[in-house]
């Protein structure tokens, strides 16, 4: 099976900084002892309230990181031109509301929104590698598919809530990854996953990227980050041999 790459979602070490608006913890830093302990790449949201990551943090990040940066945003002017300026390597557009605590569901791209398309026509423009973030629908990737994007990402936010109960999630999963992939997209995913129930997901070979945050970070209070990261990554490889 193809290794499967886990990006680090940081958003949450700016979190706790933003709680007292000081100078620590720095998010880049986080991303470097992450990298040291194995992560793949480094992913941060720059959501249009700035409530964790500040532009600073992006710029710092985008240019700092020994990997890659994937960052997310919402197709809106102001951040997709911040993004095209600042040329990370990957962006993942996501959907997102104010008042929601996290991003709580996929795009929904049976609008077809006129923002969206020009968002992704400008990113694609400046160079970057678009991913759009979709709940796992087979409706979802045809309409991913057509916009022209080379990637999705799936929202595996059902699965994480839905895991102890039955396999209904997974499978839906499963489908629409291997769905995404017969399509020639690339299938990343994530949201919600953690310690305890990564594995599964990792074993669902179309699945080439995990985005991974909350969890980890959390762990990284006890254990520090580089032990949480690496603990994650050892988690995938057994899940991928
Ligand atoms: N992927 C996307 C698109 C997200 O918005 C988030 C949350 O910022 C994640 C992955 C990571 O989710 P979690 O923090 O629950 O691991």
């Amino acid at each position: 099976m193809r290794p499967l790459r886990l990006y680090i979602n940081v958003d949450h070490v700016a979190t706790v900084r933003q709680a007292r608006k000081t100078d620590e913890p720095d998010p880049l830093a986080a991303a470097r002892e992450a990298e040291a302990a194995g992560a793949d790449g480094i992913t941060i949201h720059l959501r249009e309230d700035r409530r964790h990551i500040q532009d600073r943090d992006a710029a710092a990040i985008a240019a700092g990181v020994a990997t890659v940066c994937n960052l997310e945003l919402a197709a809106r002017d102001e951040i997709v031109s911040f993004a095209c300026a600042l040329q990370p390597y990957q962006v993942t557009l996501v959907p997102e509301q104010r008042e929601e605590i996290t991003t709580e569901g996929g795009l929904d791209l049976s609008q077809r929104d006129p923002n969206l398309r020009t968002a992704i026509r400008r990113l694609d423009e400046a160079g970057l590698h678009v991913s759009l973030f979709i709940d796992p629908d087979p409706a979802a990737i045809d309409a991913a598919k057509d916009l022209g994007v080379p990637a999705v990402e799936l929202h595996t936010g059902r699965y994480s809530h839905r895991w102890r109960e039955d396999d209904a999630a997974l499978d839906e999963l499963r489908r629409a990854a291997e769905h995404a992939a017969g399509m020639g997209l690339a299938v990343h995913a994530g949201h919600g996953l953690t310690y305890r129930n990564v594995q599964p997901v990792a074993r669902i070979a179309a699945i080439e990227e995990l985005n991974i945050g909350h969890s980890i970070v959390s762990r990284a209070l006890f254990t520090g980050i580089g032990p949480a990261v690496a603990e994650m990554k050892r988690l995938l490889q057994e899940a991928r041999r």
